[in-house]
């Protein structure tokens, strides 16, 4: 099988606050977004990226990914969602695969790839790493008091990668988005739809870079990964 991978990389990182958008930050001898796109390509699976990127974007183009032939550029939208799609009409044909994983995820492992890679081909309707929540889980009520403690047995963090086939990725995107559901990762699209995507247990390093504190241990997993 051949699989491309969409990158959504159009966001403005306001969490991080930081003077551009954290993908463009600097960790450990690159940017987070060139990390990333290496993880992905370091897999024999994968032959294709598609990035999403601002219209706007003034960074980009000033990377070394800018000439790789492997790479696709697309223009991004408003919401993490629009970017998704954005990136899944770059892709001609609708019976292959595609893998969404964020820019802002740049300590996968590939070993983490291979599983997820290997659950979603032997899947109906795709498959996302995910890791289990280790905290226990409460509910607020809105004004700083519990609601309730959640049970969290088998409550997961939906991570990415997340591994679909094409055709069912966009028409479930197509609809949801229709139907102004809340989509914050690609299987909510598909459960909107009815359908079930696998949980493949991950590992939680595979952070995802959100806030400044996040920048150190972004660093040191990747410097663990290139030993
Ligand atoms: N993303 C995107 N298009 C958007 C919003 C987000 O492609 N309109 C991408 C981000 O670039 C990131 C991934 O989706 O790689 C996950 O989003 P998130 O971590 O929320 O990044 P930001 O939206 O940039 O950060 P924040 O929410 O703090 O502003
Ligand atoms: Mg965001």
């Amino acid at each position: 099988e051949t699989i491309t991978a969409v990158v959504p990389a159009a966001g403005i990182g306001s969490r991080m606050a930081a003077d551009r958008p954290k993908q463009y930050l600097p960790v450990a001898g690159k940017t987070i977004l060139e990390h990333t796109v290496a993880r992905l390509l370091s897999h024999s699976a994968i032959s294709r990226v598609v990035i999403a990127i601002s219209p706007t974007d003034p960074y980009f183009q000033a990377l070394p990914l800018a000439d790789d032939p492997r790479i696709t550029v697309v223009n991004g939208g408003a919401e993490r969602a629009d970017s998704v799609f954005a990136g899944l009409a770059a892709i001609d044909d609708a019976q292959s695969w595609v893998l969404v994983h964020d820019a802002a995820r740049p300590c996968v492992r590939l070993a983490d790839l291979d599983k997820l890679i290997t659950a979603a081909l032997h899947s109906d309707s795709g498959a996302i790493l995910a890791a289990p929540v280790r905290d226990t889980m409460k509910r607020g009520n809105g004004c700083q008091g519990i609601a309730e403690t959640v049970c969290r047995n088998d409550l997961w963090h939906a991570l990415t990668p997340q591994m679909f086939r094409v055709q069912q990725l966009r028409d479930s995107l197509k609809h949801a988005l229709a139907q102004g559901a809340v989509i914050t990762d690609e299987a909510s699209a598909l459960e909107f739809c009815g359908l079930q995507p696998r949980l493949v247990p991950g590992r939680a390093d595979n952070l995802k870079v959100t806030q400044p504190e996040d920048l150190a241990l972004a660093e040191f997993y990747i410097q663990q990964l290139m030993k």
